[in-house]
């Protein structure tokens, strides 16, 4: 049951890292909440927790305290079985990094999250075509990441993080190692995506990256702070 209409609402979310002169708080009390359709950008200084607070949602780490909630469900904690269910099914990733397996063409890299969904291999190959196709990489599906740019790497990424048709979208990132040009290609495809109804969490140090979201937090001292 979902009291509000929010798609992803944290409340009091903490998380610290163990050093050897005590644990080092880096999230200490995050609330954010995030409605169906839009896009959100948290922006930071480097260190200031973004990828922290980007993996907890992802389910890829625990919170010390607090709770993370996906469509009203909590899921903060869930045995690792029901999370990588919830992980492959509702939430698509991209990496600040973009992680594509090298040995992987741009194609098997897309259709690699529809294996542990049990989406029949026809209806797969079908839509990681559209998607590639989509992002203007129909003429290169069979390349493989060595032989692509930054930007098309960024973009496969993208496919890859959409190929379940996930409930949100988490990019970490997404722009990081791209220049001009392609930050502003990748920008326009996402805001495609978006446009058709997709939900965009995205955390991000770049202002141009952020400017293109409709509502923007900053996170800093381990809290978000909503901006105008
Ligand atoms: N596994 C870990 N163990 C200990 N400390 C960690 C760990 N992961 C991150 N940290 C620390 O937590 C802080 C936040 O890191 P995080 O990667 O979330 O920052 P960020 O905002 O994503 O930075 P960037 O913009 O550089 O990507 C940093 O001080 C980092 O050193
Ligand atoms: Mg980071």
């Amino acid at each position: 049951m979902n009291d509000s209409n929010n798609l992803l609402e944290l409340s009091a979310v903490a998380r610290s890292y163990p050093e050897p002169a005590g644990r080092i708080p880096v999230l200490t009390s995050i609330d954010l909440a995030v409605n169906p359709g839009e896009w959100v950008a948290v922006t930071g200084p480097s260190g200031s927790g973004k990828t922290t607070l980007l993996n907890l949602i992802a389910l890829l780490d625990t919170p010390d305290s607090g709770s993370i909630k996906l469509d009203g469900r909590e899921i903060a904690r869930l045995p690792e079985n029901q999370a990588a269910e919830l992980r492959s099914l509702q939430l698509g990733m991209i990496f600040q990094l973009h992680h594509l397996l090298p040995q992987c063409s741009a194609l098997e890299n897309v259709l690699l999250p529809t294996v542990p969904a049990k989406i029949d291999s026809e209806t797969a190959m079908e839509r990681a075509r559209s998607l590639l196709c989509r992002i203007g990489l129909e003429s290169r599906m069979n390349h493989f990441p060595g032989q692509l740019s930054g930007g098309e790497c960024q973009r496969v990424a993208v496919a890859r993080a959409l190929i379940n048709s996930p409930r949100l979208l988490l990019a970490d990132e997404p722009t990081g190692a791209l220049d001009l040009h392609a930050t502003d290609a990748l920008l326009e495809l996402l805001a495609g995506f978006h446009r058709d109804g997709m939900t965009i969490l995205m955390v991000t140090h770049s202002e141009r990256a952020a400017a293109a979201a409709q509502r923007r937090y900053v996170l800093s001292d381990g809290k978000l702070a909503q901006t105008l």
